[in-house]
């Protein structure tokens, strides 16, 4: 997802939008505050120096106010100050009549004992006020001090200050102030955004993620990954798909197996069903008028119906330990009698080939953790296909030996052996490395897939080794107790 796209993401807005709105809050109230402390600072500093200036002309004022004749000379020397000064100055008498002024000649100038500061000096320390001079023809701050002799008002002395200068160094101090901040709130709206956008980027990438997932698209893929929670999370998502992804490969296979298993048995069952079939209308439509051939026939019609009841069997024992698996009951088992049963069941078939069967038994405790009868069938489906794949005159061999947890159980014959490249498949269902062959001798390719599911069962492995022409041996292990 692209920076670009955390535009239309609301949870973008949301972080984004307080941020802005804090920063420009903050940013307000500070330049408002430090505007208005500037403001104050420079007034007060004005209103300092006029009542240094009044302290220092206050003796001054007395002289003029007590000897009227000394104010031509003053007038012109405080006249030099003012202009430096940049100020007004005025000694007014008690009456309100303008004395001195620094600006005009006094004797034009109306009364002023009704001035706002003039009045107010009269009763505190200083008279102050703001007002436009139409004389100097600029707002002006006027501060006023009465001049006593006795504790009587002889006079006073009054300074005004232009305001344009002060102002507009007020101005420009103000005027630095807010660009600055403004330029500081472009700033960190920038680089807010940008913050916001590391996080909300990758947060709107893992929905979208997710929502793909959700859709079945398990290869979808979060690709901001940060070194943080948020990145965690996206870590995360993304292992999610991979595991959905193998998953649905599982259920994919299974659903294969599950196919192939329903058109194998159809099929299985379809080739002995049809020899049935075809036998019998042969029957039917005459043939069974000789006895010979009627034997024969019957005799084909009953052996393939043994096929067909024998693979019944294998299916049904399959979905039986399928279903049972879970609900396996394991418990303290002796191998040994168990063995020995299967042996002696099969003593007449081997002798009639001709195969020595010889059991070997390298300890005297042969307890495993299993169940008898799937143990008994194990051992029953591996001594049968020894017998089976071993030609006349062979030898089979059972050995058991104890190993620390195990208890290894090998069956070695000296028959027709699996080619390497079967080895690893004829575990599986209807899995049979010569078809015609195995089929002429009754086998349906099951028995081993029943083994392998039981011996799983058990929480034990089985694997094979064999060289064709010369044997096989089946490896199984079993939890020994
Ligand atoms: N001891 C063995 N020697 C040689 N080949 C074997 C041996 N055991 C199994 N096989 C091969 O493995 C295949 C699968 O064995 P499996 O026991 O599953 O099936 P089957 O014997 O053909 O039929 P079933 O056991 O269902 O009657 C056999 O068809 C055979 O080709
Ligand atoms: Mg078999």
């Amino acid at each position: 997802m692209s920076r670009m796209s955390a535009l239309r993401s609301k949870f973008f807005w949301k972080i984004y939008l307080t941020f802005s709105a804090l920063i420009l809050v903050s940013a307000l109230l500070i330049s408002w505050f430090v505007a208005n402390k500037v403001e104050t600072i420079a007034f007060k500093n004005l209103d300092h120096s006029s009542s240094n200036q009044i302290a220092f002309l206050e003796v001054v004022a007395e002289d003029a106010l007590n000897n009227k004749e000394s104010i031509g000379l003053l007038s012109q020397k405080l006249t030099v100050a003012a202009r430096k000064n940049e100020n007004r100055i005025n000694i007014i008498d008690k009456n309100g009549v303008v004395l001195v002024d620094t600006e005009r000649n006094p004797e034009t100038l109306e009364n002023h004992a009704t001035r706002p500061e003039i009045v107010a000096a009269a009763n505190q320390e200083y008279g102050k006020e703001f007002r436009f001079s139409s004389t100097m023809n600029e707002k002006l701050m006027y501060t006023a001090k009465a001049i006593r002799s006795n504790n009587e008002i002889i006079g006073f002395i009054r300074i005004a200050v232009p305001l344009t200068k002060a102002n507009a160094e007020i101005q420009l101090i103000q005027t630095t102030l807010f660009s600055i901040a403004g330029a500081g709130i472009v700033f960190a709206l920038l680089i807010g955004g940008f913050l916001t956008s590391r996080v909300t980027v990758p947060v709107s990438e893992m929905v979208q993620v997710a929502e793909a997932l959700r859709r079945g698209e398990y290869n979808a893929k979060v690709k901001t990954i940060t070194r943080d929670e948020i990145g965690r999370l996206g870590d995360t998502l993304n292992r999610l798909g991979s595991e959905l992804t193998n998953k649905m490969a599982d259920l994919h296979r299974l659903e294969n197996v599950r196919r192939d298993f329903v058109a194998n048995v159809s099929h299985e069952i379809k080739t002995p069903l049809t020899s049935i079939k075809g036998y019998i209308e042969t029957l039917l439509s005459g043939a069974d008028a000789d006895p010979e051939v009627r034997h024969r026939f019957l005799e084909k019609i009953d052996r393939n119906a043994n096929r067909l009841s024998a693979l019944v069997q294998d299916i049904l024992s399959l979905a039986k330990i399928e279903a049972a698996e879970a609900s396996f009951k394991i418990h303290n088992i002796d191998l040994l009698p168990i063995i020995t049963g299967v042996l002696a069941r099969y003593d007449d078939v081997a002798a009639a080939k001709n195969i020595r069967m010889n059991f070997k038994s390298y300890g005297h405790r042969l307890n495993i953790l299993g169940d008898n009868e799937a143990v008994t069938q194990v051992i029953d489906n591996l001594l049968s296909n020894a017998i089976k794949y071993t030609p006349d005159g062979g030898r089979i061999g059972i050995s058991v030996k104890p190993a620390a947890e195990w208890l290894n159980v090998e069956i070695t014959d000296t028959g027709i052996g699996i080619p390497e490249e079967h080895q690893e498949r004829i575990f599986e269902r209807f899995y049979r490395v010569d078809k015609a062959r195995s089929r002429d001798l009754g086998g349906t390719g099951l028995g081993l897939s029943i083994v392998k599911h039981l011996v799983n069962a058990m929480q034990g492995d089985i694997r094979v080794t064999s060289k064709t022409g010369v044997g096989s041996t089946f490896f199984v292990k079993l939890r020994s107790s």
